[in-house]
């Protein structure tokens, strides 16, 4: 984890209310895995104390480049915005635990949902370079907030869902995921509460669905990963990247949590924010 001041140097609403912005951070650009995010100071000390998480969009150590990709919210959002190239912004990061990618994994379904698309993007650069196939399924309220495909490598399999039909099928991005889960040895997701939970719900049900043998199965039988590990997530068929409000983002205020099901509150800052979609209770009783 290192403090970086990145230096802005493109800057630009790619949707309504939607921003991408590159920022050179050789340390970060460097450093970071699929799924971790920066926290970042949005304003002056004499304004907004608390930093503002943002999934690292995409990385490139090659030239230092990192993106965050966001929506304005409130305050803090809004003030980057107003950053010019040049200005820098106070980055801390990498944070968080990164996606797993089982080795054996050729194919690889991602979902995402509006925004959460920040949150998977960086996992196709990293899937395609390592020869894997992606296919990218993604949902939006309508034509309006789809992301653009020329921001998207090729080799890609983008297929769209739009709540209201104007683009792509019509409906939630679920309704795309029985097309693909056969096909796929591995899912990964970002995007709000609901759709992580309603897909979660879907996957637990695709062995008996599909009568597939689970990856990771003969290796390591009968061992229990420790919940929020890397081999947990590595061997779960569904990885989700959480979203919380947070405080410090280093695990120490507890503002952040989610329940497991078979152990400890889990801080997403720490344990998360990618999590085995087995180890997440949904419908939690607080
Ligand atoms: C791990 C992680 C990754 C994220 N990645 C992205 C991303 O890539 N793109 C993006 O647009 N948004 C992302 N978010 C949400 C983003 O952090 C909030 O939209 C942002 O903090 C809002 O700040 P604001 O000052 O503009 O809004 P305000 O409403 O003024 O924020 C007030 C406070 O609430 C917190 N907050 C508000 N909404 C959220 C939220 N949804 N999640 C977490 N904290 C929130 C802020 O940190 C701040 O402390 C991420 C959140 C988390 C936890
Ligand atoms: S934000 Fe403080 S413990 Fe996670």
């Amino acid at each position: 984890m290192r403090l970086v001041a990145a230096e802005l140097v493109d800057s630009r609403e790619i949707l309504p209310g939607q921003w991408l912005q590159s920022y050179h951070a050789p340390e970060l650009a460097s450093g970071s895995r699929a799924g971790q995010f920066v926290h970042v100071r949005t304003g002056d000390l004499a304004g907004l104390v608390l930093r503002r998480p943002f999934s690292i969009n995409t990385a490139d150590p090659v030239s230092g480049i990192i993106t965050i990709h966001f929506r304005i919210i409130g305050r803090g959002t809004d003030w980057l915005t107003r950053l010019l190239p040049g200005d820098t912004a106070d980055m801390l990061g990498p944070l968080g635990r990164p996606f797993e990618v089982d080795p054996r994994s050729r194919h690889l379904m991602l979902v995402a949902g509006g925004l959460g698309m920040a949150g998977v993007r960086m996992l196709v650069d990293e899937a395609l370079r390592d020869g894997r196939k992606v296919a990218l399924l993604f949902g939006a309220a309508s034509a309006r907030e789809v992301y653009p495909s020329n921001l998207l490598p090729d080799e890609v399999e983008y297929v769209v869902a739009t709540d209201d039909g104007s683009l792509g099928r019509r409906g939630f991005v679920t309704g795309l995921v029985p097309e693909y889960e056969a096909w796929a040895d591995q899912a990964f997701a970002c995007g709000p509460y609901p759709m992580l939970a309603a897909l979660s719900k879907l996957i637990a049900g695709r062995r008996e669905r599909l009568g597939v043998a689970k990856l990771g199965r003969r290796r390591g039988a009968g061992k229990v990963d420790p919940i929020g590990s890397p081999s947990a997530r590595r061997k779960s068929f569904l990885q989700v990247s959480m979203e919380q409000n947070m405080g410090c983002a280093v695990g120490a205020c507890l503002g952040c949590v989610v329940m497991s099901v078979s152990g400890p509150p889990q801080r997403v800052c720490r344990e998360g924010p990618v999590f085995a979609s087995d180890e997440i209770a949904w419908e939690p009783a607080w």
